[in-house]
């Protein structure tokens, strides 16, 4: 996959195949409807899912082919975890799932103050031992960064030592606040757009996430 790294936020990289980029260019396109939506959002994820597990560590397992015995590469370690960010995250789990079927699934539910802009975490509940699993944070929309940060800390709190932020479309802002406060934390997304607008809309991004994904508008 042909990956751009940031010149300046170096733990940001946007994966530009030419696959993704066409279903992000139809996800954008405001004619496009509720039902294709969610497709294609289904579909980026997976594709994202396939470039953001490509250092998941590894180990050998003795196996018998029906030739003869060898060792070969399996994952090592406790399933990963795909943590959906409610609402919009829930549309990019299927996508991971397609690719790690027995991964885990966590949520976090946030949601951001039309006015401030800052989240508010409601609900948090992720699977047992998660000190020992990799977590791959899934929100389509990276704007101020506030719910990112947010999931990201709650993740620190509980001990979580390896983390993935997937986005499909980051401002600047929100990966600068991102890379600020947390740059240990590896950002993958599908696009790196202009900037935000007033209202902390991405620009030009694919509007509401949430409402689009769920009919809710
Ligand atoms: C959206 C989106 C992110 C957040 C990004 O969710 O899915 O979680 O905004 O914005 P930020 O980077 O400025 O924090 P929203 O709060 O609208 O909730 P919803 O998914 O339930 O609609
Ligand atoms: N949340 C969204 O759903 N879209 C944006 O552009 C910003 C935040």
């Amino acid at each position: 996959m042909t990956i751009k790294r940031h010149p300046i936020f170096l733990n940001f990289y946007e994966v530009c195949h030419p696959l993704i980029q066409h279903k992000l260019t139809v996800l954008r396109d405001l004619n496009t409807n509720k039902k294709d939506f969610k497709a294609l959002v289904g579909e980026i994820s997976m594709l994202l899912a396939y470039e953001t597990t490509k250092n998941l560590p590894m180990t050998l397992r003795a196996i018998e082919t029906p030739l003869e015995k060898c060792e070969c590469p399996v994952l090592a370690g406790k399933k990963p975890v795909v943590l959906a960010v409610l609402r919009a995250g829930l549309g990019m789990v299927d996508g991971f799932l397609t690719l790690m079927p027995s991964a885990r699934v966590g949520h976090i539910g946030l949601y951001r103050d039309e006015k401030t802009f800052k989240p508010h975490l409601y609900y948090f509940k992720i699977p047992s031992h998660s000190k020992d699993r990799h977590f791959f944070i899934c929100d389509p929309m990276l704007a101020t960064g506030g719910s990112a940060v947010a999931a990201i800390e709650k993740l620190k709190e509980a001990g979580v030592k390896k983390i993935t932020l997937v986005c499909l479309v980051a401002a600047p802002e929100g990966v600068k606040k991102v890379f600020k406060t947390y740059p240990d934390v590896p950002i993958y997304a599908a696009s790196l757009d202009r900037e935000l607008n007033k209202k902390a809309y991405i620009l030009p991004g694919v509007g509401d996430a949430g409402d689009r994904l769920f009919g809710t508008k």
